[in-house]
C-alpha cells in the first residue's frame, strides 16, 4: 500500500486548509471558502501527473469507471468487452449502465489481448473497457490497431495502475476516457476516491455533470443551475480530495522506488528455476505496484502458495482462488443475482457467464501470484524477501506432482 506508507505532514496541511473553511462540499460558497478548492486542486494534479487535458475527481474508482464509460457514449444494450480478470466494480459500472459485458481472453501482460478482443467482438460491440492489472499496463499498440480497425469505443480502468505509462502516454489516456481509483489500497489514496480523465472536452463535460444530479455547474447559484442531462450523485467530498491533493503528489517518488525494488526482486528471482514473470509491454513505463510471478503451471503455482503459508511469507496474492479479482469467484455474477432488476436481466446476457470459455486467462491466472510492492522497503528487506521466495520455490518445484 505504497501511498497509505508515506502518510503524513503534508496530508495533515491539505486536510487542515479544508477543515479551517469548514467548506467540505466541493462546488460553491465562494465566500466562505477563502479560496480553498481541493477537488479542483486534485484534479489539477492528477491531470499534471498523467498528462491529461481534463480530469473529473468522483466518490471512488468504481463511479470513475462508471462515468468513464457513461462520458464515452456507452449505455443500455451496447456490448463491451471485458476481462475476467480485474477488480469486480468493472463489470458492475457495466451492468449499472445497462451496458452487457462481453468477457474476453487476456495474456501474459495480466490484461486482455488484442487477439482475445478481436474474437469477442459482434455487431453489437461498442467498446471495450481495459483494465491495466496489477500495477503494469496491457500492449497498446496492438490493442489499439483492432479498436481503430473495428471503429470501437476505448474506456481504460486504470484503476490499478496510476502513473503507468506505455510509450509515454499514461494508461487512461489511450482511450476516449479512463478511470483511476484513489482506495485505500492504492498507489496514491484519498482515503475513498476516483478520478476520471479524457483528452475530450464534450466526454469530459458529460462526467462533471453525470456525477453531480446532471448539473451543468456554471455560475455560483447551484439552485439555478442547468440540468443538460440526467445524473446521480458521485461527488468527492472535500476532506477527501485533500488528501488525493498529497498522495498524487508523491506518485513519480513512489514510482521510481518501486521499480527499484521491483527490479532488485526480478534480477534476483530469474535466477530460480520454474520462476517467470508476466510480460511488462513497456518496462519503462510499469508503476511497479506488484512483482507478478508467473509459474510453470497452476498446480505448482498452489504448492508454491503452500510453502509461502508453512514458511511465514506475506504480502502475497493469490488472485486464482484467494481473491475477489477473478472471474472464478463471482458466482453472484453467473447467477446474475441482483437486488432489483437490472437492464441486463430484460436485454439478455451475451453469453452464458456460468460456462465461459475461456482457456487462456484461466491457465495465466493460475499461474500468477503477485507480491505486494513497498515504497519504504530497505534493500536489505528487499534482498531477504527474494531469499525467502526463491527459497519456497525451490522446494514447491523439488516436490513430485
Ligand atoms: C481495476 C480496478 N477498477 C476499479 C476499482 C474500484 O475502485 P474503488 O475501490 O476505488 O471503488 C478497483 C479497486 O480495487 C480496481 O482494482
Amino acid at each position: 500500500m505504497p501511498g497509505t506508507e508515506l502518510f503524513g505532514a503534508e496530508e495533515r496541511k491539505e486536510i487542515n486548509d479544508v477543515l479551517e473553511t469548514g467548506i467540505l462540499f466541493r462546488y460553491n460558497h465562494d465566500a466562505q471558502r477563502n479560496n480553498v478548492w481541493k477537488a479542483r486542486e486534485f484534479e489539477a494534479e492528477v491531470c499534471k501527473l498523467v498528462g491529461a487535458g481534463f480530469a473529473h475527481a468522483v466518490s471512488s474508482g468504481s463511479t470513475a469507471a462508471q462515468c468513464a464509460m457513461v462520458a464515452a457514449g456507452i449505455g443500455a444494450g451496447d456490448e463491451v468487452i471485458v476481462p475476467p480478470f480485474t477488480y469486480v466494480a468493472t463489470i458492475e459500472a457495466a451492468l449499472m449502465i445497462g451496458a452487457l459485458p462481453v468477457f474476453a481472453e487476456i495474456d501474459e501482460t495480466l490484461c486482455l489481448s488484442a487477439e482475445g478482443i478481436r474474437k469477442a467482438i459482434t455487431p453489437k460491440t461498442k467498446g471495450v473497457c481495459l483494465v491495466h492489472m496489477c500495477g503494469q499496463m496491457a500492449d497498446m499498440e496492438a490493442i489499439m490497431a483492432v479498436i481503430q480497425e473495428h471503429n470501437l469505443v476505448l474506456v481504460e480502468d486504470a484503476g490499478q495502475a496510476l502513473g503507468a505509462r506505455y510509450h509515454g502516454t499514461a494508461t487512461g489516456l489511450w482511450g476516449k476516457t479512463g478511470a483511476y481509483s484513489f482506495d485505500f489500497f492504492k498507489i496514491a489514496t484519498a482515503g475513498e476516491g476516483g478520478v476520471m480523465v479524457t483528452n475530450d472536452e464534450p466526454a469530459y463535460q458529460l462526467a462533471d455533470s453525470y456525477a453531480d444530479h446532471g448539473h451543468d455547474h456554471v455560475g455560483s447559484n447551484r439552485g439555478m443551475e442547468q440540468h443538460p442531462i440526467i445524473g446521480f450523485n458521485y461527488r468527492i467530498s472535500e476532506l477527501h480530495a485533500a488528501v488525493g491533493v498529497a498522495q498524487t503528489r508523491r506518485v513519480p517518488l513512489i514510482i521510481e522506488k518501486n521499480n527499484q525494488h521491483k527490479t532488485a526482486l526480478m534480477n534476483r528471482l530469474s535466477e530460480v528455476p520454474g520462476v517467470a514473470f508476466a510480460r511488462i509491454p513497456d518496462p519503462d513505463g510499469d508503476s511497479a505496484t506488484f512483482l507478478n510471478l508467473l509459474l510453470p503451471d497452476t498446480e505448482t503455482a498452489k504448492r508454491v502458495v503452500d510453502e509461502f503459508n508453512a514458511a511465514g511469507i506475506g504480502g502475497f496474492n493469490y488472485w486464482f482462488t484467494n481473491m475477489y479479482h477473478f472471474i472464478n469467484q463471482w458466482d453472484h455474477i453467473k447467477e446474475m443475482r441482483t437486488a432489483g432488476k437490472l437492464p441486463i436481466e430484460i436485454l439478455g446476457a451475451p453469453q452464458d457467464y456460468a460456462n465461459l470459455d475461456l482457456p487462456q486467462s484461466q491457465d495465466v491466472v493460475g499461474r500468477l501470484i503477485s507480491f505486494g510492492i513497498r515504497c519504504t522497503w530497505t534493500p536489505e528487506e528487499v534482498e531477504a524477501l527474494a531469499g525467502k521466495i526463491g527459497e519456497a520455490v525451490r522446494k514447491a518445484l523439488s516436490v513430485e506432482a
